[in-house]
């Protein structure tokens, strides 16, 4: 591994608890690794400290196989040839884009760093804008000075810390796929902080999703939605509930009660006795429920989200359990219509339901198949389903 950071805690002077706690990951040389997750989780702190700006109080931070941080130990940012963006991309509005971006470079002859501007600027599509002052340039021009700052003088981790922030949507998208292909053709290894789900995929070979300082699952985007290590991710990453359901092996096929139906032949599911009586709670996303005029279950909506090729509908079952389905929309139904549906599910993902911890493995029972038993964070199902109910708004 490139970077790797083992049991780290990072705990500011004062507080009572660390910012960051327990933080295992590993990034491979020329990997871009995405952290994600709600305001305040720690993803600007444990940034800082891979930067060497801020001390660790526990744990391990190595680059290179090499330990730049422990507790009482400190190898200064200098040394660690990191770059870094930040937010504001805070360029110099006094020097030119081509001085902006040759700063790093004073140990380069004058030839040798004109050179290396031209190079990174036509990496970042800014060939020739060399002359030009930030205030001439758009906020998307702006950060790609700013990335191709951070690149000029070949660092071997690049920090980024929500780049796009600034940018209104439209221009954030383009420039997420650009920051990718321009990583990948600098061969750049890199780690970086968005509030955003869809930039965290678009660029993101590998995604860590934390909460409360801890890092509940560091995995591609395929698993981190379709495999949630915990409920804290499987809430966070996509739209659907928690439903409970009942596992029960009829004739060798484990068989799944759930308030949509039964459902059979689903991968990856566990043995009822993963869970006592078999009683679990299983993660049903908006793409699991097709809509289906013909189908025997009906619900009602109560409440319709556009989203362009499809809406997403929040549904009531008459037992009261509440779905969410995602329907073309051309099947334009109105709030409190009744709709037939039926759930499509090739691989269930289950939680314990009422587990105190939130790292699946300690709560798996010894029959449980590997993958298929997520454990969550103990979430009542009333106030999950609630909660998961909110995340469509
Ligand atoms: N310098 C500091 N001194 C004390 N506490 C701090 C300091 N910086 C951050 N914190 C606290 O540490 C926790 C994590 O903050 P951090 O800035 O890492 O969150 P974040 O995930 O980057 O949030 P955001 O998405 O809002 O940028 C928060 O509770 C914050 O209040
Ligand atoms: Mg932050």
């Amino acid at each position: 591994m490139f970077l790797e950071l083992r049991q780290l805690d990072i705990q500011y002077p004062g507080s009572d608890t660390p910012a960051v706690r327990g933080v295992n990951l590993g990034l491979r040389a020329g990997d871009i690794g995405v952290l994600i997750g709600p305001s305040g989780c720690g993803k600007t702190t444990l940034l800082r400290a891979v930067a060497g700006l801020e001390p660790v109080s526990k744990g391990k931070i190595l680059l290179s196989d090499r330990v730049v941080s422990a507790a009482g130990q400190t190898e200064p940012a200098e040394t660690r040839r990191i770059g870094m963006v930040f937010q504001d991309y805070a360029l110099f509005p006094h020097m030119d884009v081509g001085r902006n971006v040759g700063f790093g470079l004073a140990h380069l002859s004058k030839t040798e760093r004109q050179k290396r501007v031209a190079e990174v600027l036509e990496l970042v599509g800014l060939a020739g804008a060399d002359r030009r002052y930030p205030h001439e340039l758009s906020g998307g021009q702006q950060q790609r000075v700013a990335l191709a700052r951070a690149l000029a003088p070949k660092p071997d981790l690049l920090l980024l810390d929500e780049p796009f922030s600034n940018l209104d949507i439209d221009l954030r998208e383009r420039l997420a796929h650009e920051v990718r292909n321009i990583l990948k053709a600098a061969n750049a290894t890199a780690l970086l902080v968005t509030h955003d789900q869809l930039e965290a995929f678009a660029i993101g070979d590998v995604i860590g999703v934390m909460n409360e300082g801890q890092l509940h699952q560091w995995d591609d985007a395929y698993n981190l939605y379709h495999r949630p290590a915990t409920r804290f991710v499987a809430d966070f990453i996509g739209h659907g509930v928690f439903t409970p359901a009942t596992l029960r092996e009829v004739e060798g096929r484990i068989m799944v009660s759930t308030p949509v139906g039964e459902l059979t032949d689903v991968a990856e599911c566990p043995l009822p006795c993963a869970f006592e009586g078999g009683q679990c709670d299983v993660l049903l996303r908006a793409d699991d429920i097709v809509h289906d005029d013909d189908a025997p279950v009906k619900a009602e909506i109560i409440r319709k989200a556009f989203r362009g090729s499809e809406f997403l509908y929040t549904l009531r079952l008459a037992s009261g359990y509440l779905l969410m389905a995602h329907v073309p929309s051309h099947h334009d139904h109105k709030l409190g219509e009744w709709i037939g549906i039926r759930a499509e599910v090739d691989h269930v993902v289950t939680f314990n339901r009422a587990c105190p911890v939130n790292n699946r493995s300690l709560c798996q029972m010894p029959c449980a198949q590997a993958g298929g038993n997520a454990c969550g964070v103990g979430l009542q199902d009333a106030s999950s389903v609630v909660k998961l109910e909110k995340t469509a708004e």
